[in-house]
């Protein structure tokens, strides 16, 4: 996952409308794809994240160990009123609790006139890698837990009605693509077997002769590729406008 997340945040960078001198924050930073991102852009000083887990807070440390990374949620930002011009959550919103809540923080946390970004994968098949390791899932699970959790705010409309429901304004929605490239259908399986992510983690927890039907149904979705190829992600993203107070 974490190569389609360093494409990404070039593209969520630019959505934002990130430039020199301005202040961001990165809330569900992870290891710090869109961190680094900012800081290539902003500077160390000028950048700010956040997440919950202690694990990936500690590796986003480890690679930038000067940045301000606070450990918290999205729903509780542990900054004042008006600290930030752009808040930015990547992939994140999907796994929130409370959703509303957060937009709501990340709106408080930017000054008025300040923009809040972010982007979840789209749920019309638009993460291939994802999507078709779910319906693989499915077919030899009926208890397979499915992607509607992982694709939450990925249909047409859910992330523009997100943050104007969260008083922003100006807000505009529109499509993020990249892709990745994978030497063979080993490389592409060993990521899952990482544990990462929701599917990783579903993926461990299953015996090992479930692992090879699901493997063997995952790359029947996906063509049963020969050699390299390449999978194609596509992420729905919004931007929008904190009004004056
Ligand atoms: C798919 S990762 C994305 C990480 C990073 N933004 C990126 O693009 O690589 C999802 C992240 O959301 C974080 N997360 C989960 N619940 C959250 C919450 N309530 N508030 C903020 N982040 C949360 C997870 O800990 C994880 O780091």
């Amino acid at each position: 996952m974490g190569r389609y997340s360093v494409a990404l945040a070039p593209l969520l960078a630019d959505l934002a409308g990130v430039s020199a001198g301005q202040r961001a924050l990165d809330v569900g930073c992870g290891t710090g794809a869109l961190t680094r991102e900012l800081v290539a852009r902003l500077g160390t000083d000028r950048v700010a994240g956040c997440d919950p887990s202690p694990a990936q807070l500690a590796a986003c440390r480890a690679a930038l160990p000067d940045v301000d990374l606070r450990e918290a949620p999205a729903e509780t930002l542990p900054w004042d009123d008006d600290t930030v011009d752009l808040a930015l959550a990547q992939l994140v919103l999907h796994f929130v609790s409370d959703a509303e809540r957060a937009v709501r923080e990340m709106s408080r946390v930017v000054v008025p006139g300040g923009r809040v970004a972010a982007c979840v994968w789209d749920y019309e098949g638009g993460m291939e890698m994802l999507r078709a390791f779910w319906d693989a899932a499915e077919s030899v699970d009926p208890d397979a837990p499915g992607e509607l959790g992982t694709m939450r705010f990925g249909r047409p409309g859910q992330l523009t009605a997100l943050l104007s429901g969260a008083g922003l304004t100006h807000v505009a929605e529109e499509h993020l693509t990249v892709t990745s490239g994978y030497a063979d259908t080993d490389e592409l399986w060993s990521t899952f077997l990482l544990g990462v992510g929701p599917a990783g983690a579903y993926l461990v927890a299953q015996p090992e002769d479930r692992r090879a039907t699901l493997r063997a149904a995952y790359l029947d979705r996906l063509g049963s590729p020969q050699g390299s190829f390449t999978l194609r992600a596509v992420a729905r993203a919004a931007v929008g406008t904190v009004p004056a107070a």
